[in-house]
């Protein structure tokens, strides 16, 4: 049944009764935070291995390079092969990053922002430049395109990935929207899985800008919790277009291995990688390839690796079904809230009841559970709607997990249920 449905005096009660609850978690003086998507220490110690399999007397690599010393700037060639065999990117598309992705993505786009590519003008020499955002999406990408002062432009998600009829008007009238933000495996935060047809799409379309760029981080592409999904190859589909140095595909180990002390890499083209090579000497003389051999030491071949995500499935799995649980169990009503269960990835997202979310957000933290930042879903924190709020349910131990999203879902309902009455005059 919908609250919208609900007489007034019965939505009067429930609000007694759910404002008490939350007089009493306000009164059990919380500390807890479950706003970010770290890997928990469970998930952390599967990789104890990791410290043991380098060290002084076994770190020369496969080509004889001895991995303590400068040189091979742009990744060992068996890491390299590792995430060639994992992704199906050919190794010579492939430059490996340091210890983070996110890095490595704004190195990009500072390189395009002060070098331009192949031929074009640096977008800093441009003036003013326009960036496509799949809403509800991921803070660490919209703050770097809001840092640089592009205008970010909301593009709204369905389950198999951002508009794209929306996408394709958009970028084929207007040169100056150089790109666009994309996680397609488990989106950051929603969990959904782009379809093969927004792939294609996304390959094929013209844009009017000739330097147009998909930043495709692939953050989660092993990341498989309930089911295997599997994105179609936008590399393949772009070579069918001769769109290759469109694509800047990212991939790490951050949630993998260690967060923080990954290994990541970056794909494109021929002569997009040709160009990244080119710049990266004025950068670095090579990233941190013990780390790099530690990496292919531990993680072997894609069959480990994905034996491994299993293991990790495992300790995510019942993190997932509780959140699911508590959601199912304490909805009054349907429309309080909604939610959708992923396959994968980190996180789960509720949307609330219409200009609610800020209201919740700001009650769970006056009870000292920190769940989200407001508005952190979207560019410029401006959620149109005021619905998004994104779980993350990795990292705290489980009593506290369940504490928090009960207490989430309690007052997701107390905040609804207020809202509807404020909106019928009764409060
Ligand atoms: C979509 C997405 N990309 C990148 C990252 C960060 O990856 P890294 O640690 O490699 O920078 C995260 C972490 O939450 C993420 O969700």
């Amino acid at each position: 049944m919908k609250a919208t449905e609900e007489t007034t005096e019965k939505l009067l009660e429930q609000r007694e009764a759910l404002q008490k609850k939350y007089e009493a978690y306000q009164a059990e003086g919380l500390s807890l935070n479950i706003s970010r998507g770290l890997p928990c220490k469970e998930q952390l110690e599967l990789n104890k291995e990791m410290f043991h399999v380098v060290d002084e007397t076994n770190c020369v690599a496969e080509d004889g390079t001895d991995v303590r010393q400068y040189g091979v700037m742009y990744g060992l060639p068996e890491c390299i092969r590792l995430f060639s065999e994992l992704l199906h990117i050919p190794e010579d598309r492939i430059v490996l990053g340091g210890e983070s992705s996110l890095n490595l993505m704004y190195d990009q786009f500072l390189r395009y922002y002060a070098f331009g590519t192949l031929g074009e003008k640096p977008w800093s020499q441009q003036g003013k430049l326009k960036w496509l955002c799949p809403v509800p999406g991921y803070d660490c990408h919209f703050n770097l395109t809001e840092a640089l002062g592009f205008e970010m432009i909301n593009i709204p998600m369905t389950k198999d990935g951002p508009d794209m009829d929306l996408i394709e008007k958009l970028v084929a009238e207007d040169p100056t929207i150089k790109g666009i933000w994309c996680v397609p495996q488990y989106t950051n935060p929603s969990g959904y899985v782009y379809s093969d047809e927004t792939v294609e799409r996304l390959a094929k379309m013209k844009t009017a800008a000739p330097d147009f760029r998909i930043f495709w981080d692939n953050a989660y592409a092993v990341h498989h919790i309930y089911k295997e999904n599997i994105v179609k190859d936008i590399m393949k589909e772009a070579e069918k277009y001769g769109t290759e140095n469109r694509i800047l595909y990212f991939f790490s180990t951050a949630k993998i291995t260690f967060p923080g002390s990954g290994v990541c890499l970056v794909a494109t083209g021929e002569e997009g990688i040709a160009e990244i090579k080119r710049l990266l000497k004025l950068q670095i003389f090579s990233h941190d390839k013990i780390n790099q051999l530690r990496h292919v030491r531990y993680l072997k071949d894609p069959e480990t690796i994905k034996a491994h995500m299993k293991d990790i499935a495992k300790i995510l799995r019942p993190r997932f079904d509780l959140v699911d649980r508590i959601l199912t169990e304490h909805r009054l009503y349907d429309d309080l809230y909604t939610w959708f269960k992923p396959d994968g990835g980190y996180f789960i997202t509720v949307d609330s009841f219409e200009g609610c979310a800020k209201e919740i957000l700001s009650r769970m933290q006056q009870a000292g559970v920190m769940v989200a930042t407001a508005g952190s879903t979207y560019p410029y924190h401006k959620d149109p709607h005021d619905t998004n709020i994104r779980l993350a349910p990795t990292y705290p131990p489980i009593e506290d997990l369940t504490k928090a999203v009960t207490m989430f879902s309690d007052v997701a309902c107390l905040v609804g249920i207020e809202q509807i009455l404020k909106e019928r005059g009764a409060i």
